[in-house]
């Protein structure tokens, strides 16, 4: 009910302060703070994300919220705290870890993800579904970036909280993230509802390709007019943006992403030799199978134009073949 949901933002809301003050004012988060800054990160941008630190205890949160009379079944409602194998009370389910609250669209604290401080499992550990934490309904930074999105007429989709953190920290304040689920389709109507262009700029390892795939897919039947930025070599937002600077994230990878068509026939050309004549064809057939999605007729004509211009085929015998396609399909 309205009542209890209410109380569990208020505690989220109160841990979310304690956190962040242990991490930038006390000696027991120092570890944390040095952490955050060998990640290139920055006290401002520290701060407005809220970030905090969870200290190495099993009862910093059970004693803080019973003391301001918080009651802990609720508290374990909202996935804070656990309850005991053998029922003698609870322990704090985040310790020892980098907070990052995350926020409901209208920015209230309704949910962590804590990040280990070096190496492990799990790397983040997430709050679970409560009533008033939805993953599959929630972007990460969605209550900041919403003004930015709607001015700049389009969002940025990452991976992860680092991501976004180093993004936002780039100037690129338009910057939002699933959480470690791929994105439903209440994520693309929630960024269809703002906006028409999202640019999908995912890991630059197998599982983001891959799940750029999906995504992309979701979001244009969703509506949304998609993009993608591919970043080299397998790295991460985040870890493009240390290794070579913002100014080269926002002009090499956001301005340069391309269509949704230009990345999949990038992907289709990977281990492909296109000079031999059997790569060449099987090449030439996964791209028509990708323009036979199209609704658009003036899009097929464009990519079927492009096939024949490179590979010099008559643009009758690709139609032909489109068709089949076309026919396979239904
Ligand atoms: P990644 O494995 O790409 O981590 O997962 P990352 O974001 O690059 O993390 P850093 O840079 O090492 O700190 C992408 C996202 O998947 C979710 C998180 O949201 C993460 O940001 N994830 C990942 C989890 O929820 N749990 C995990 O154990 C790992
Ligand atoms: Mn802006
Ligand atoms: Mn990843
Ligand atoms: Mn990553
Ligand atoms: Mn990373």
């Amino acid at each position: 009910d309205t009542g209890e949901t209410k109380i569990m933002v208020e505690a989220h809301e109160l841990l979310k302060k304690f956190y962040h003050h242990l991490l930038v004012n006390t000696k027991e988060g120092q570890e944390a703070f040095d952490y955050l800054q060998a990640r290139g990160w920055t006290r401002e941008i520290i701060d407005q994300f809220e970030i905090g630190y969870a200290p190495d205890s099993w009862d910093f949160a059970v004693k803080l919220l019973s003391g301001r009379g918080f009651s802990l079944e609720l508290m374990e409602k909202a996935g804070l705290i656990i309850r005991k194998e053998n029922g003698g009370g609870y322990f704090d389910r985040f310790r020892h870890r980098i907070m990052f609250p995350i926020h409901n669209h209208h920015g209230d604290a309704v949910g962590f993800s804590g990040r280990l401080l070096g190496e492990g499992q799990p790397k983040y550990l997430n709050s679970p579904e409560t009533p008033i934490f939805h993953k599959g309904k929630i972007l990460y930074n969605f209550h900041q970036a919403r003004l930015h999105i709607r001015k700049h007429q389009e969002a940025i989709l990452l991976e992860g909280f680092a991501d976004v953190v180093s993004a936002v920290q780039a100037g690129i304040a338009h910057s939002v993230a699933t959480m470690g689920t791929a994105l439903t389709e209440e994520h693309a109507r929630i960024l269809r509802r703002n906006v028409d262009t999202v640019i999908i700029c995912y890991d630059g390892d197998a599982s983001g390709i891959e799940a750029t795939f999906r995504a992309a897919e979701l979001l244009a039947d969703a509506g949304c007019h998609v993009k993608i930025a591919t970043i080299p070599d397998g790295l991460d937002p985040d870890e493009y943006i240390k290794k070579y600077g913002s100014d080269r994230f926002r002009r090499d990878i956001i301005d340069a992403s391309s269509s949704l068509m230009a990345f999949k026939m990038m992907y289709f050309r990977k281990g492909k030799n296109l000079q031999n004549e059997n790569d060449k064809i099987r090449y030439i057939e996964e791209v028509l199978q990708e323009i036979s999605k199209l609704s658009n007729p003036i899009e097929w004509d464009y990519y079927l134009r492009q096939l024949a211009d490179e590979f010099s085929l008559s643009l009758s015998a690709l139609q032909e073949q489109l068709n089949r396609h076309r026919n396979n399909k239904t």
